[in-house]
């Protein structure tokens, strides 16, 4: 054939196609989802095989593990004792609760590693829900958006206080940035990030997770407040709303079935988008390479190479530790 133009001449070599490459994923790149609860064992969770509720020793162990490995951040999520739980979780900001204790541990074994919070009430509210409960008169489920709020910055003051280097707040409350914001401030937290859950769908993809906390809504579902998954304006209308109440990064999750809406926050922001890969999408990757369908190391590179290509400065994701070593393997 008579072709001037042959694109295949740019991935001729291994050479010339790390040349070409538009999007490299690295470790630096991957912050870690962890687990954590009150006993002194760690346990490996059934229900998301590969992954594990540790006590506060652990949880350090396996941060400092990731650091090594190249993941500058891991994310808290506490199971908190049914017993402490409340319709207002007041637990959720008792200074010397689960999360607080483990952000001091983990900052004194290694003050490099980025701490970061998630700000709601679900793994402590009694009724599951990510924020305060009221019964209407027709008996429905309201969840109380003002109320709520106060509560999640008697939280994050309570996290940055015991030294959380970033809040992020997964409520999906309205107004909840700049409060946060305020109140952090007053207090002389101005070094403090806050990684806003910007468009948070209602997903099914959740499930797992609320398994591994216990933390499933009671009764009803968090469709007044988590996203209608068939929107992508309401995603642009969050995001010009996170900017202006101070958001330093905008998160959207899931990550891969909404890839579209990272790519529109990247295209309509300024500030650094992260991507959070939940446990559903996990367990999708991993029950296919446990079967032997899939390779597990390629599909996992690859859908995480697919979310930052679509836009996502950072991923959350439970693969982190292991996607960091394969990576760094590679090179
Ligand atoms: C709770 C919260 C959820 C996740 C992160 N923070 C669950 C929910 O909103 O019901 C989900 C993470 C995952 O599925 O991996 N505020």
């Amino acid at each position: 054939m008579n072709l001037s133009i042959r694109p295949r001449r740019n991935r001729r070599s291994s050479a010339i196609r790390s040349m070409v490459r538009e999007t490299v994923l690295t470790p630096g790149d991957l912050i870690l989802p962890v687990f954590l609860h009150e006993d002194e064992e760690d346990t490996p969770l059934s229900s998301m095989p590969g992954c594990t509720r540790w006590s506060i020793p652990g949880l350090v162990k396996e941060a400092g593990e990731a650091l090594a490995a190249g993941v500058p951040g891991v994310v808290l999520f506490p199971k908190i004792e049914e017993s402490l739980k409340s319709s207002h979780g007041e637990e959720s900001y008792r200074e010397d609760g689960l999360v607080p204790r483990a952000i001091r541990a983990l900052k004194e074994a290694y003050p490099k590693l980025c701490v970061i919070t998630d700000v709601a009430l679900d793994p402590y509210s009694s009724d599951g829900h990510d924020g305060v409960v009221r019964r209407d008169k027709n008996g429905e489920l309201e969840i109380l958006n003002d109320e709520t709020v106060e509560i999640l910055c008697k939280q994050a003051l309570c996290h940055a206080r015991a030294g959380a280097d970033i809040v992020s707040p997964s409520d999906m409350m309205d107004g909840r940035v700049a409060a946060i914001r305020a109140v952090l401030d007053a207090e002389g937290f101005t070094d403090v990030l806050i990684m806003s859950y910007t468009a948070k769908y209602a997903s099914s993809f959740y499930g797992p997770f609320r398994g591994a906390l216990d933390s499933q809504p009671k009764e009803g579902d968090k469709k007044t407040y988590q996203m209608d998954p068939g929107n992508i304006r309401e995603a642009m209308r969050e995001t010009l709303l996170d900017e202006a109440e101070g958001a330093d990064v905008l998160m959207v999750k899931p990550a891969g079935p909404y890839l579209d809406v990272i790519s529109k926050v990247r295209e309509n922001s300024t500030l650094p988008v992260a991507a959070y890969q939940v446990s559903g999408e996990y367990l999708m990757l991993k029950s296919a390479s446990a079967a032997g369908w899939l390779d597990e190391k390629g599909i996992v590179l690859e859908s995480l190479m697919g979310i930052k290509r679509a836009g996502a400065d950072m991923i959350l994701t439970y693969f982190a530790k292991h996607a960091a070593k394969w990576l760094a393997e590679k090179s």
